[in-house]
């Protein structure tokens, strides 16, 4: 049988990285949408010879998105920002973005698409990040039938954004920030079983479903989150609780870096629990038993260690 193409937007990012070892794993050919191909040269050893293309793609451009598209049987967008910044907008890269995206799946007959939005979005929630991802939700969802949303809570696994991250902070400062105090509840799902559901997903035989809430084993909060880091990474550090109100003031300014570790939209969005809300289906109906952190974390987390993975 004619292997199937898969073309992936944000190819080059955490979750891509994963994704694409698994459908190489499965057979499929890839095509990996990057803004900058000649940086992401190590995307191709994830496949056999010649199984994986890097393209580049300017995401507004109707002509080459459908260029690239254009062979494919499965379409994936993996394409988001944390953080709004001069030339990237939330609006323009969570909707405008697959709005374009799902018109033109819809015009070339593509047989499926799915699209990475995030958990726990709703009307209510006032952060921007979660209204972008909404409105693109709402976009796809009007412009192409057989498209299919995922709403993953924190994705973690090798070179993840999250434990590495914190990993990091631990490895200079005394104490870990507990924003709220800390209790905002997460559901986080491991990388893998996060590729597992989209493979699950992609060898059904039609669209049964359009969205999927997917969290791990367990919620956790955020402050037992870094209680298992702590104690993987094997150091004692202060966890103290920050108020919202704080938190946002010292978001105030850190937003100004380049690069900040923290913006007051996502202040705003630690007010939330990020857990499932069983209204969607989740793992469960995908046939997926979730790994637990305390499994996986000490796979990848040992760096962080003095002694590394002899520590
Ligand atoms: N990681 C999580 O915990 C988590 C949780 C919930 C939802 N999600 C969602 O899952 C998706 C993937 O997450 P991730 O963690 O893999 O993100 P990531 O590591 O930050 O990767 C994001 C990708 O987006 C691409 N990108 C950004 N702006 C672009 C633009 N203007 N044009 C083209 N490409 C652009 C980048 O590709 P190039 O730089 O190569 O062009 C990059 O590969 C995102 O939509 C994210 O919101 C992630």
């Amino acid at each position: 049988m004619k292997p199937k193409v898969a073309t992936i937007f944000g190819a080059s990012g955490f979750i891509g990285r994963h994704l694409i070892r698994r459908l190489t794993e499965k057979d499929f050919r890839i095509v990996a949408a990057t803004r900058s191909p000649y940086l992401h040269g190590y995307l191709k050893p994830l496949g056999n010879p010649g199984q994986i293309d890097l393209e580049k793609v300017n995401i507004f451009d109707e002509e080459n998105l459908k260029t690239l598209i254009k062979n494919s049987d499965i379409v994936i967008n993996l394409i988001g920002i944390l953080y709004e910044t001069k030339k990237q907008k939330f609006e323009n890269i969570h909707a405008d973005f697959p709005d374009l995206l799902s018109r033109i799946c819809s015009e070339l007959n593509i047989e499926r698409l799915i699209h990475i939005s995030a958990l726990g979005i709703n009307e209510n929630v006032s952060s921007k990040y979660m209204q972008s991802k909404l409105m693109g939700e709402k976009k796809i969802l009007h412009n192409f039938n057989n498209s299919i949303i995922l709403r993953p809570s924190i994705v973690y696994g090798d070179g993840d954004n999250f434990f590495n991250q914190f990993a990091s902070l631990a490895e200079f400062l005394p104490a870990l920030p507990l924003i709220g105090g800390g209790q905002t509840k997460f559901q986080p799902i491991y990388v893998s079983d996060l590729c597992k559901a989209i493979v699950a997903i992609l060898n059904k035989e039609e669209v049964d479903e359009n969205i999927y809430e997917l969290g791990g084993s367990q919620a956790y909060t955020f402050k037992e989150m870094m209680e298992i880091l702590l104690k993987q990474i094997k150091k004692k550090r202060f966890l103290i609780p920050i108020p919202f109100s704080i938190a946002r003031f010292q978001a105030k300014i850190l937003q100004l870096f380049p690069k900040p570790l923290l913006t007051t939209d996502q202040v705003e969005m630690l007010k939330y629990d990020n857990v499932v809300s069983n209204n969607y289906p989740t793992l469960k109906d995908l046939k997926i038993n979730p790994k637990t952190i305390e499994s996986v974390l000490p796979s990848y987390i040992w760096r962080f260690r003095k002694g590394g993975q002899f520590g």
